[in-house]
């Protein structure tokens, strides 16, 4: 299964991601987690994304592009894919065509105002990949699954959200209408308790 998670800022992809993926048995690529491990090794793609990617703008197409081919060519990726934040553009939604074709596309569809909550009072884990609520955490600094230390996300802050958020509504959401004309999508509502969110996932795969 070549499967796309489709969304705003927040909206919950790499939440659904982690359970969704070993039920299919596919990788999870999430571009962001791929990028930010860039910047933390300090390689010269990083460097060069993160000024983009504190200012809430999106990396340029043919960087995600090379990066995204060059991870679906692994070994790993022949029984399918399950890729979190790419597309972004409808440049990249063609390129892909090109690359390996998506069978479905989900689109986790949440109102904006909850989103802003959601991503502030967001936590990760940098050792199991977690991610948290604050209002949920009974100690905001520590992974409850793992035990390491939790942190908040560079481009977490409100003004980069809202520009975040921006760029999602001018430049992604246009790609709902364009897997709609493939016949791919289906939207499922990101806006209720998480396991709702993953039986409708699970529901719209079948
Ligand atoms: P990326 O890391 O992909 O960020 P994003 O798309 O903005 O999405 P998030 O990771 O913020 O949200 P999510 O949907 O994964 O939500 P989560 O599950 O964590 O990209 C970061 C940056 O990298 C971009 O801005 C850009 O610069 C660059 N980039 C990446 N890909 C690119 C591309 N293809 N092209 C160009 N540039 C690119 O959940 C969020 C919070 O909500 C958590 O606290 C969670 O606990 C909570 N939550 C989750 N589900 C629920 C629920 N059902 N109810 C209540 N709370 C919930
Ligand atoms: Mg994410």
């Amino acid at each position: 299964m070549k499967l796309i998670f489709l969304g705003p800022p927040g909206a919950g992809k790499g939440t659904q991601a982690l359970g969704v993926s070993s039920r299919l048995n596919v990788p999870h690529i999430s571009t962001g987690n791929m990028l930010r491990a860039a910047v933390r090794n300090e390689t010269p793609m990083g460097l060069a994304a993160k000024k983009f990617m504190d200012a809430g703008k999106l990396v340029p197409d043919e960087v995600l592009i090379e990066m995204v081919r060059e991870r679906l060519s692994m070994v790993d990726c022949k029984p399918g894919y399950l890729l979190d934040g790419f597309p972004r553009t409808v440049e990249q939604a063609e390129a892909l065509e090109q690359i390996a074709s998506p069978d479905r596309v989900i689109n986790i569809a949440v109102p904006d105002e909850c989103l802003l909550d959601r991503l502030t009072g967001r936590r990760v884990c940098g050792k199991c990949s977690g991610t948290f609520h604050i209002s949920k955490l009974t100690d905001p600094g520590v992974c409850p699954v793992c035990g390491w230390t939790l942190t908040h996300r560079d481009d977490d802050q409100p003004v980069t959200i809202r520009q975040r958020l921006k760029v999602y509504h001018e430049q992604t959401a246009p790609l709902i209408g364009y897997y709609e004309g493939k016949g791919k999508i289906t939207t499922v509502n990101g806006d209720c308790p998480p396991e709702e969110v993953l039986a409708s996932i699970l529901a719209a795969l079948e």
